[in-house]
């Protein structure tokens, strides 16, 4: 039989009582997360948001109370009301915050019962915990946990301190709408079908993308929004398919005004968890992060460059470094300091698998130890296998991983060992943050497959100035080639080798984006068919404008120091894009979608 709740009112938290609220009367309410029953004591763990209070039933002092604790179970919800008393020394339990005391209970509620629960949530560590799946399903249950909701709460403070922090720098919040047409930030839309216009849909919003921009040209100056972003796209373990940005446009904006800003910006919502950010972050061109650390969003926690070996194996006739170096590419190595002993010829096989999901034909291998050894000892001899090591900064003890071939290939394959190096060797140091600004992104990106051009960033990007007379020349001229080596006023904040922010300083002015629309291949009516509105405003008064978009997300994953982008939302899907819980995506009824004209196609 369940209790009525009646009037009864909390008075403390279960992580509220200390020794200084020894003799008061109190009531807890919570979930009993633990029973024990020792003859005439019944204690159990009571828990909720703030923590667990231990409370004790004594069968001389209160045996109403202490016959009907028998009847609670694990997860039962309850209220007990008794006296705070200090616990025995040898009782204490320094672990929780309210370990030194427990409440003698007078009385209690059960106020709900509880099914047995289909898996242990109340774990230590992640070791402990049952298969995401089962998980996801019941995600109330795995909600319980304590580090989830820690989660929640850190994503929390940190959202209401960059609303703040927006506020005082005198931003003002603004919703734009979540059914649109397609936005384009390169994924697949989600679209929801129109029961009013026959055969028409919605797209929602990829990003607020152009309706930011229209704020610019609105006159509202300085916009920003906590925005749900959708987009249809392969999932990986810091994607999902909706996700929540903070997003951000100023009007006559350069990209230093948007470093600044993101830079303070950063640094209060670290301060939450008492880190001082180096400040300003570091800068390198997509370039240079490139050429160095073979990605452009290099984590900057540990060193381990890429080096050029090219002049080293210059000469040798070792084939596939001739043949790379013959067509363009590239050889580049990384030295692994210490790698020489560390680094088994098993573990050389895992690593060469790694590079080569990552496009690498192979990969080759030195160890500096009294003696060299080396994958290219017989293709290349001793000396120059010795020349390579010294040329990739070896030194005894070392190992240098390398790689030939494109230089995409090479940058891919090798900026991924990199990281993978450092993970397995454990080289990343721990509460490290490292962040900086990656600049000048190429304009596009040219795809082999279907020879065409695609923007890197989105197509409102505005090139350098200094790139725009050869901008002119590639697309008028027919000169496209030239388009592979422009520059975007594009950015990206990367932090621990994590891409949490991407922006850029837009076009404001119609010719320039005709070009950009022009060398996309889109001819004039396709652009007006899906930009129209958007052409037409830039031709009433377009001020400057830039800004950039952060992952809440990505962001709060750093703050917790979690990699799966699951522990920092309440209700994530799965890789699949899957709902587990309300089992969502669904079918649905025949008549609905009669309503809506739409047929399903027989697989
Ligand atoms: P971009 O596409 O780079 O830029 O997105 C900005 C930031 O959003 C985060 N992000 C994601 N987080 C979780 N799951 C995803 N599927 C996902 N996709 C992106 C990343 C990323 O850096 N409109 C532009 C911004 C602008 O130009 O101002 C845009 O959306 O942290």
């Amino acid at each position: 039989m369940l209790d009525n709740f009646g009037e009864l009112k909390r008075t403390h938290s279960c992580g509220a009582l200390r020794g200084e609220h020894v003799g008061q009367s109190v009531t807890l309410m919570g979930w009993v997360a633990r029973r024990r029953d020792f003859g005439p004591l019944t204690f159990f763990d009571l828990r909720d948001r703030d923590g667990i209070t231990q409370g004790v039933f004594n069968e001389e002092t209160a045996p109403a109370a202490h016959a009907r604790a028998k009847e609670v179970r694990g997860e039962y919800v309850i209220a007990v009301t008794g006296e705070v008393v200090e616990r025995d020394a040898a009782q204490r339990n320094p672990k929780i915050a309210t370990g030194d005391v427990e409440v003698q209970a007078r009385e209690i509620l059960i106020l709900n019962d509880a099914r047995t629960p289909p898996f242990q949530f109340e774990v230590t560590s992640s070791d402990g915990l049952a298969s995401e799946d089962l998980r996801l399903k019941y995600r109330y249950l795995d909600l319980r946990r304590p580090q989830l909701q820690a989660n929640l709460r850190l994503r929390h403070r940190a959202v209401a301190e960059i609303r703040r922090f927006m506020d005082e720098q005198t931003f003002t919040e603004i919703e734009t709408p979540i059914l649109i047409k397609s936005t384009p930030e390169g994924a697949r839309d989600y679209v929801v079908p129109s029961r009013l216009h026959h055969g028409k849909f919605y797209a929602l919003p990829q990003s607020p993308q152009l309706f930011k921009q229209l704020c610019m040209i609105a006159g509202l100056d300085k916009y920003y929004q906590i925005a749900r972003c959708f987009r249809d796209e392969d999932l990986r373990a810091d994607r999902q398919p909706e996700f929540t940005q903070l997003d951000l446009e100023m009007s006559f904006a350069t990209p230093e005004q948007v470093y600044a800003l993101l830079e303070g910006l950063l640094a209060r919502v670290f301060k939450l968890i008492g880190v001082e950010l180096p400040l300003p972050f570091p800068r390198l061109t997509y370039a240079e992060a490139m050429r160095r650390y073979g990605s452009d969003k290099p984590d900057l926690r540990f060193e381990m460059e890429l080096q050029d070996l090219a002049s080293a194996v210059e000469g040798t006739d070792f084939a596939p470094f001739a043949a790379a170096l013959a067509s363009g590419g590239e050889v580049k190595g990384i030295t692994v300091r210490g790698g020489g002993a560390a680094l088994s010829r098993k573990a050389l096989d895992e690593l060469q698998e790694h590079a080569k999901r990552y496009g690498a034909g192979a990969l080759a291998w030195i160890k500096l130890g009294d003696e060299a050894t080396s994958s290219l000892l017989k293709a290349l001899g001793e000396d120059a296998v010795k020349r390579v090591a010294q040329a990739a900064g070896a030194e005894n003890g070392d190992a240098v991983l390398i790689v030939a071939g494109k230089s995409k290939t090479v940058a891919a394959s090798l900026g991924a060992l990199r990281n993978e190096v450092a993970r397995r060797e454990k080289l990343i140091p721990a509460n490290t943050y490292a962040p900086l600004w990656v600049t000048e992104f190429p304009m596009f990106e040219f795809n082999d497959e279907d020879g065409r051009y695609y923007p890197m960033h989105h197509p409102f990007t505005s090139p350098l100035d200094e790139d725009l007379p050869l901008f002119e020349r590639a697309v008028e001229g027919g000169e496209t080639e030239l388009l592979k080596g422009m520059r975007a006023k594009a950015y990206d904040a990367v932090m621990n080798g994590s891409e949490i922010g991407g922006g850029s300083i837009r076009i404001h002015r119609r010719d320039v984006q005709r070009l950009v629309f022009k060398a996309l291949g889109m001819t004039e009516e396709k652009a007006r068919e899906r930009f129209g509105f958007f052409l037409d405003a830039l031709e009433y008064g377009t001020p400057p404008h830039g800004g950039i978009a952060f992952g809440i997300e990505r962001l709060v994953m750093l703050l917790a120091g979690t990699e799966n982008i699951r522990d920092v939302m309440a209700f994530p899907k799965t890789a699949s894009a899957a709902d587990l819980m309300i089992d969502a995506p669904g079918a649905i009824d025949p008549q609905q979608l009669d309503e809506l004209h739409i047929g399903i196609a027989k697989q």
